[in-house]
């Protein structure tokens, strides 16, 4: 299997929520692959973020796809609702969900691509059956709940783990990372495996979003990749 061209998703949860779509129009333009999209519960995690309706507002303010991270209770049950607002792929977290296939079938016929996250301490052995299965596997390098927070350099033997039954199975998952994601913590997760970078605090803190996010696409592609 040939690797996934590298992509990068800004985090909104670090964009100036009174600007809302601008802050999403001007990450766009600014060389973004996909936007990533916080949902949080005040349950599953301590905080509280947006609903369908925002994520709908979103979208009308882009055309790249959504990449919404449900950081929920009970996924499935707003699953259909976040699709109608306009996720392109939602992402349920193992900890959530006792049957993940059903949940994954479940998504898809919701209509969007189904992606299930790990949280750090949270073993990869508990998705290594259902990997197959899945449009992308979101290995999270923080506990979830709030930007700007460090790095936590263990995941990463999670993503070599799960690169390397991609590259057995010849299974075509996408690895997402996601939490403190700066340019070198994304050439790290590059040389372990991962497709996808998830970065909040690391664009949106910068004025110039476009210089981060090509810095960040140089700092990957000068890594080099396990397989
Ligand atoms: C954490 C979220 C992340 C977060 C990343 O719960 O899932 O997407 O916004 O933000 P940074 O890049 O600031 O760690
Ligand atoms: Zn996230």
């Amino acid at each position: 299997m040939p690797r996934p061209a590298p992509r990068i998703a800004p985090s909104i949860l670090a964009a100036d929520f009174g600007r809302l779509a601008e802050e999403v129009r001007r990450v766009s333009e600014a060389g973004a692959d996909l936007i990533h999209v916080d949902v949080m519960d005040g349950h599953f995690v301590p905080n509280l973020t947006i609903g369908p309706a925002v994520v709908r507002a979103i979208d009308r303010a882009t055309s790249l796809p959504l990449d919404v991270h449900l950081m929920i209770t009970d996924p499935l049950e707003y699953a259909a609702r976040f699709v109608a607002a306009g996720a392109d792929s939602l992402t349920i977290h193992q900890e959530t969900c006792p049957d993940l296939p059903a949940a994954i079938d479940a998504i898809r016929a919701a209509g969007a691509q189904a992606a299930v996250a790990i949280n750090p301490d949270t073993p990869f052995e508990t998705v290594a059956e259902v990997v197959p299965l899945v449009d992308m596997l979101l290995v999270m390098s923080v506990f979830p709940g709030f930007g700007g927070q460090a790095f936590i350099p263990g995941v990463l033997d999670k993503v070599r783990a799960a690169a390397e039954v991609r590259a057995r199975l010849g299974a075509s998952f996408v690895i997402e990372v996601d939490g403190g994601i700066d340019a070198p913590n994304a050439a790290r997760a590059a040389a372990a495996g991962a497709d996808v970078f998830v970065a909040g605090t690391a664009i949106f803190g910068e004025p110039d979003y476009a210089r981060v996010i090509a810095a960040m696409r140089r700092a990957i592609a000068t890594a080099g990749a396990p397989t």
